[in-house]
């Protein structure tokens, strides 16, 4: 027993204390913020001094976050652009959505080669079509999509299911047809890397076709062959006329795109009507090229938007 405590051992009484001194730094605090003298540190024991300190820290601390936070809302409050509300957005995106599928320039991913591709390459290909309908959503001018040759006990469908929140639901034309099926074959446009001729201007009664691959095999050459199977006409982005090599300490340099980074290129291209705008806002830095310096001059920070609807070529 100890220090008149019936019952209590010494060890007991230690904790005791220990805990009526911790409770004292809460109403101390308490005693600071209503400006009561501080106490006597002297009395206290270094472990509660320490813990005081810390607790001080703190408390500090989270006032100076609080101040800024509200500091920032202020400052986002006064200076933010008018923002429209989701709901108003998300009615504006379904709007624009839902004008591509009736009059938009069409896009075609054609997904007939998925059985060239291993499961990790299938389902980097799923992530691919997710971010490329989020680009295609974002756009002030969407593409009317398809996707074509997705078959429905495809590896590639379960992937998309899978990881791609709502995907049976996004504002596309899903098909186990094949491009030829859908469309007329003068009508298509294959895009191929390896393709000799290039793109110059995007017209409105085309369907530009993009090939569902994911490059980590390098299957060289895959969309050309299957264009030519096609038997239609088949194109390159114009890397080679609006860009040149850019050195590098790999020596690395590749014209080959993601369908999302080809959708974003021709999706700015048809918004701005210029290609070196279009190439040097998305083609990858790490890709080693970039805009030839004679074409640098002419891109302008904020182009035009360029009107597609009563024109019937971009280029
Ligand atoms: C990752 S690439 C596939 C590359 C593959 N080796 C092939 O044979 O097409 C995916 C698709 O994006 C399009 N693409 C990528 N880079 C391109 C470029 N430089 N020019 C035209 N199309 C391109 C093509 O439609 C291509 O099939």
């Amino acid at each position: 027993m100890a220090d008149g405590s019936p019952g209590w051992t010494e060890k007991q009484t230690d904790g005791f204390s220990e805990m009526m001194e911790l409770l004292h730094i809460d109403v101390q605090d308490q005693e600071e913020l209503e400006g009561t003298p501080e106490r006597d540190p002297a009395h206290c024991s270094k472990n509660v001094l320490r813990k005081q300190r810390h607790w001080q820290r703190q408390l500090a601390a989270k006032k100076s976050r609080r101040k800024e936070e509200k500091l920032r809302r202020k400052l986002n409050r006064e200076f933010a652009p008018p923002q429209q509300s989701k709901r108003v957005m998300k009615a504006i995106t379904r709007e624009r959505l839902a004008e591509a599928r009736s009059s938009g320039l069409k896009v075609c991913i054609d997904l007939s080669m998925t059985h060239c591709m291993s499961d990790k390459e299938v389902s980097r290909l799923s992530a691919q079509l997710r971010r490329l309908y989020g680009s295609n959503k974002k756009a002030l001018q969407p593409f009317h999509l398809f996707l074509t040759d997705l078959r429905e006990d495809s590896r590639l469908l379960s992937e998309c299911v899978r990881m791609n929140a709502g995907f049976l639901d996004y504002s596309m034309e899903i098909t186990q047809q094949s491009c030829l099926d859908v469309f007329p074959a003068q009508s298509l446009v294959y895009l191929s890397p390896d393709a000799e001729e290039a793109l110059d201007c995007v017209e409105r009664d085309k369907v530009y076709v993009l090939g569902g691959l994911v490059d980590e095999s390098v299957q060289k050459t895959l969309s050309l062959c299957r264009a030519k199977e096609l038997g239609v006409r088949v194109v390159r982005l114009p890397i080679d006329e609006y860009m040149q090599k850019k050195h590098n300490d790999k020596n690395f340099h590749s014209k080959i795109l993601a369908i999302n980074q080809v959708l974003d290129i021709m999706l700015t291209l048809c918004e701005t009507g210029s290609w070196t705008h279009a190439l040097s806002k998305w083609f990858p830095q790490g890709k080693g090229y970039v805009v030839a310096p004679h074409f640098q001059d002419s891109i302008s920070p904020d182009p035009p938007l360029q009107c597609l609807l009563p024109e019937n070529k971009i280029c």
